[in-house]
């Protein structure tokens, strides 16, 4: 006997073995001391499997189990360590979103994890690369976006889109008194404002009983496919079927295909009338597109088409999501409402875009995405080791998230009642007669829009679009939900109301 297991000993097999369990003993002690001494908070996790047993039972409040988890962790920070997934730090903490977002942005870009998903979709657009590839457009965007042309060519599209589109088919709704899904209506609406401004195709129907517009529903293929890549279980999946060809990736290469061939129809056609104008001597219209304005700077077919998908991308859905839970919450909030309608009829004259100074409205959008964020989390990947300033270590590759969902549900940062839709919150004196001065609320506090060098290009394009739809349908309608449940809230890409919101348009003041 004592021979037998002497012998043991001498096998290679037995050693390998051995090893195996001594690497896996001293992973979890110094595992768990590492956890001890400086990961400060998460779900309960076990050796080896991490928390995959608390991920998995709550898989379908992911949101809210995390806001929880947070807000128990004295940092505003939780470290998500679970099998088969990457190791993920998220936090609510507006120092460690500063530090990540700002002061060590050059060490959190999106990385490959994120790029790879989108990567078919939108190429090499601003949305989706980083390091120079996305400086160079990001210099190139903001220098349009700050001509005094684009802001113009911006506002006309979408008076036109207002007075031509939505005004007609809200007044038609409320004659027929027909049930309508308001958050569809909305992006549609948005849809066609952002192809106007972006591609300058002509717009579409709104009446969300007829059929989606090709290209919006080819969008839509792409975009649902590519979040359904993000939240896979195990990455490889994805991968081994496109690869094959198969499925879901099947229906994502005919969506992306269809999307780039339409663009770039776009661009041929347009490229061509601008040669004619040229040679015939016809003068140029400056104040156009970005797309027009991208091929008479010059820029390549490709880069110019990636650029306009990225800018689609990012504005389609979030405006719309932003308008849709604000409708839903003024209708239970009918002071608001009242306040808002009397806010809005003494700035009538005021309605010229430039000057939309509608100081509760604002504060009403900021309570709704505060509550509501149409982008409720975004994670950067860490190219080297760093320390946050909370003390929390993060590791080269780890996943960082900033979590505005979180963070505008957390009562260390706006006090018990976080939950409620309080719109003063956002105004310096809340008196409603002194309503005269909103407060500056730092950025990385409830970063909606992002913040730093990555903010959002759009956010001004967004408030703009966002506060003369609103103005210009309080100020006309009453919009009642038909149902009284809470809706659900689904984070994707971007976010929205699960359902829709099914709503019957009033003009305002009959009865
Ligand atoms: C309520 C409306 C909006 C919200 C809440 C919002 C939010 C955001 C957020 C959180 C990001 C960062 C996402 C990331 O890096 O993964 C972002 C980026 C961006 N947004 Fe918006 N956005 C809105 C509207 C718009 C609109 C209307 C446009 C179109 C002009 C737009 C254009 C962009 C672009 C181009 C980026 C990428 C910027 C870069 O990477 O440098 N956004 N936005």
């Amino acid at each position: 006997m004592e021979a037998l297991f002497m012998s043991l000993f001498t096998q290679p097999l037995f050693f390998v073995f051995l090893s195996m369990i001594l690497y896996f003993l001293v992973q979890v002690i110094f595992g768990k001391f590492r956890r001890e001494a400086y990961e400060l908070s998460g779900p309960p996790s076990h050796p080896l499997i991490g928390c995959l047993v608390s991920f998995y039972k709550n898989r379908f409040r992911l949101l809210d189990w995390y806001t929880e988890l947070l807000a128990d962790s004295a940092t505003s920070t939780i470290v998500v360590s679970r099998l088969g997934a990457r190791r993920t730090i998220v936090t609510a903490n507006p120092e460690n979103v500063e530090y990540m977002l700002k002061t060590n942005f050059n060490n959190f870009p999106k990385g490959k994890p994120f790029t790879e998903i989108l990567g078919d979709f939108l190429g090499c657009g601003i949305f989706n690369v980083d390091g120079e590839l996305w400086l160079t457009q990001r210099k190139l965007a903001s220098h349009e976006f700050g001509t005094k042309s684009l802001r113009e060519y911006i506002m006309n599209s979408l008076e036109e889109e207002v007075e031509k589109g939505l005004l007609p088919l809200m007044e038609s709704l409320a004659m027929k008194g027909e049930v309508v899904d308001l958050q569809e209506l909305l992006r549609r609406f948005a849809f066609n404002v952002i192809c106007k401004v972006f591609l300058g195709v002509e717009r579409c129907s709104l009446d969300p009983s007829l059929p989606v517009p090709q290209l919006a529903r080819a969008f839509d293929t792409a975009s649902e496919i590519c979040a359904m890549r993000g939240a896979a279980p195990v990455f490889i999946i994805w991968k081994i079927k496109r690869w094959l060809g198969i499925g879901s990736e099947q229906k994502l290469k005919a969506a992306v295909e269809e999307v780039h061939v339409y663009v770039m129809n776009i661009i041929e056609t347009r490229r061509q009338k601008l040669d004619h104008d040229q040679s015939s001597g016809t003068s140029i219209d400056k104040d156009q597109d970005l797309l027009t304005r991208l091929i008479m700077a010059g820029h390549e077919d490709e880069v110019t088409r990636d650029m306009v998908i990225s800018f689609i991308m990012a504005g389609r859905d979030t405006t719309s999501a932003a308008m849709t839970w604000l409708f839903w919450l003024i209708s239970r909030h009918q002071t608001v409402e009242e306040d808002l309608v009397k806010e809005i009829e003494d700035n009538q004259r005021t309605m010229d875009f430039e000057s939309l100074d509608f100081r509760l409205l604002k504060a009403c959008l900021f309570e709704s995405m505060r509550l509501f964020p149409p982008v409720a989390w975004d994670s950067k990947h860490a190219k080297v080791h760093d320390l946050l300033p909370d003390g929390t270590h993060v590791r080269a590759g780890d996943r960082v998230t900033y979590f505005p969902y979180g963070m505008g549900r957390m009562e260390s940062l706006w006090g018990k009642d976080r939950l409620e839709f309080k719109p003063d919150r956002w105004f310096l004196e809340p008196d409603k007669e002194t309503r005269s001065e909103l407060k500056k609320v730092c950025p990385y506090k409830l970063p909606i829009f992002q913040a730093g060098p990555r903010v959002c290009l759009g956010k001004e394009m967004a408030f703009t679009q966002m506060k003369y739809v609103m103005a210009s349908i309080l100020r006309r309608f009453e919009i009642r939900p038909v149902y009284s449940d809470e809706p659900v809230f689904v984070p994707r890409l971007t976010a929205h109301m699960a359902g829709g919101l099914k709503v019957l348009v009033r003009k305002r003041g009959t009865n």
